[in-house]
């Protein structure tokens, strides 16, 4: 990203007040922490778990009003009911911030198949994507945006 870009986004950035974000990965770490600062800004968070347990507790730690939706991004077909709630739900998403993700040092395989860290930090973020954009949740591609954390160097589980 050119810092151009950069410096023209922020400058016309109107704040997070109200703004509808669905976060995956939020019960922990970098998250967490952005959850609470994004609720703490006034977002309408929606978080995205695959414990509703872990869900909770995270959801009173973030405080405010916050969703929870259920979902284990390691299976694809989690990632569509997913995807097919969260349009239910919500008319629209100003941001989806995939942030979820882990690195595990044993090799394995999801139900799909699938290299349980491929599936998790890139598979499942790009299947998200495409889904909600598929299912037009941007009303204008520059009105809403996506934000990618997950790498290859994600905590090592
Ligand atoms: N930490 C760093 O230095 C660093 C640097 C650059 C980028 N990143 C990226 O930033 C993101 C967050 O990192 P972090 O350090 O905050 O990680 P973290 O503390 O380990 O948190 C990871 C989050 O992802 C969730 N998650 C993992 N697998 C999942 C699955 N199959 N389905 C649903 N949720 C799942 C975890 O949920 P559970 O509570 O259920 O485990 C947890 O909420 C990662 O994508 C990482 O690659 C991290």
């Amino acid at each position: 990203m050119d810092r151009e870009f950069v410096f023209n986004d922020v400058t016309t950035w109107q704040g997070i007040a109200g703004r509808r974000i669905l976060i995956t990965g939020a019960t922990n770490g970098i998250g967490l922490a952005a959850a609470k600062e994004l609720s703490h800004r006034g977002a309408q968070l929606a978080i995205v778990a695959r414990s509703r347990e872990r869900a909770d507790v995270a959801a009173r730690q973030i405080g405010g009003q916050v969703d929870v939706l259920v979902a284990d991004l390691a299976s694809q077909a989690s990632v569509r009911r997913l995807a097919a709630e969260a349009l239910e739900r919500y008319p629209r998403i100003d941001v989806l911030l995939n942030n979820a993700g882990a690195i595990y040092s044993r090799r394995q395989f999801t139900e799909d198949g699938i290299e349980l860290t491929w599936a998790v930090n890139h598979l499942a973020p790009f299947l998200l994507t495409s889904l909600r954009r598929m299912a037009s949740f941007f009303t204008a591609l520059t009105s809403g945006c996506t934000i990618q954390l997950a790498r290859p160097l994600s905590p090592v589980r």
